[in-house]
């Protein structure tokens, strides 16, 4: 007989990965494990193999910690390494990519579905191939949005300065008459106000937190995992500056957190042997 408890293990480049974490937190009563590489964020900027290899490096870490499911809370890592080590990790790992796809999908009418995302995400291909392969009649429109991630990691969530490049990358869309908008970045519901103030009222808003925590949540029940019925704990890891990341995730999360600990790793320095 299994015991009802399984501790989860969600990471990201940094504290984008928090909004998958806050879905989770939402829908499943079990412990969780958050690990944000913001010694080497932007991913969104670096090659498929640094992706692999810090995604590799933060999966053992996880499983050192004793989770038993991995989420893959950030889309360039989803789209760039989880192929590859989906089949060599022993634990079951999601991401955040089939998941959009899925509500995308669901929630489109004229089949004009923009996207959102980093430049590793986009030019992966990912999205697109996923689109195909499950719903080829929709017409996907991407957008690379560079500047977003450090905006928002260094605590910028509204002014003029986002709001210039908001309507940079969101104007390109809306002249498609895209009637659905996949957030294709963790960090990005952050964003969620002025980008519903550019966008206006009636383009539905794709958060793939959501769908994500459900496919988890669907996951454990099938698996007869049972919401703990024990206080869960919540433990935080970082690469970078501790007290920073602290600063930003309780801003952003709206909750105090006990401690955040810190774990530096690099391309020369393994976490584990
Ligand atoms: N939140 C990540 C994603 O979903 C981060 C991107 C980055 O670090 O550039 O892709």
């Amino acid at each position: 007989m299994k015991s009802s408890q399984v501790s989860i293990g969600i990471y990201d480049s940094g504290v984008g990965g928090l909004t998958v974490w806050y879905a989770l937190k939402k829908l499943i009563k079990q412990d969780l494990v958050y690990f944000g590489d913001t010694a080497h964020i932007p991913y969104g900027e670096k090659t498929k193999e640094q992706i692999i290899f810090y995604s590799q490096t933060i999966i053992d870490f996880l499983k050192k910690q004793q989770v038993g499911l991995i989420v893959a809370a950030c889309n360039t890592s989803s789209a760039l390494a989880l192929p590859s080590l989906q089949c060599s990790v022993s634990l079951p790992i999601f991401g955040v990519i089939i998941p959009a796809v899925q509500k995308g999908i669901e929630a489109t009418h004229n089949k004009k579905v923009g996207l959102i995302a980093t430049v590793g995400t986009i030019d992966s291909g990912s999205y697109q191939k996923h689109f195909s392969s499950m719903a080829p009649d929709v017409k996907l429109i991407p957008q690379k949005c560079p500047k977003l991630v450090t905006l928002i990691e260094s605590g910028k969530l509204d002014g003029a300065e986002v709001n210039g490049v908001l309507h940079e990358y969101l104007e390109p869309l809306l002249e498609k008459g895209i009637d659905t908008l996949i957030l294709g970045c963790t960090h990005y519901p952050f964003l969620l106000r002025p980008i519903r103030e550019i966008i206006g009222p009636k383009i539905t808003i794709i958060d793939p937190a959501w769908q994500t925590a459900r496919n988890v949540r669907e996951w454990l029940i099938a698996h007869n995992y049972t919401d703990s019925m024990l206080p869960t704990s919540d433990e935080f890891w970082t690469s970078g500056d501790p007290q920073e990341f602290q600063k930003k995730a309780e801003r952003f999360i709206g909750r105090l957190i006990d401690t955040v600990n810190y774990l530096p790793f690099g391309e020369e320095t393994m976490i584990y042997e």
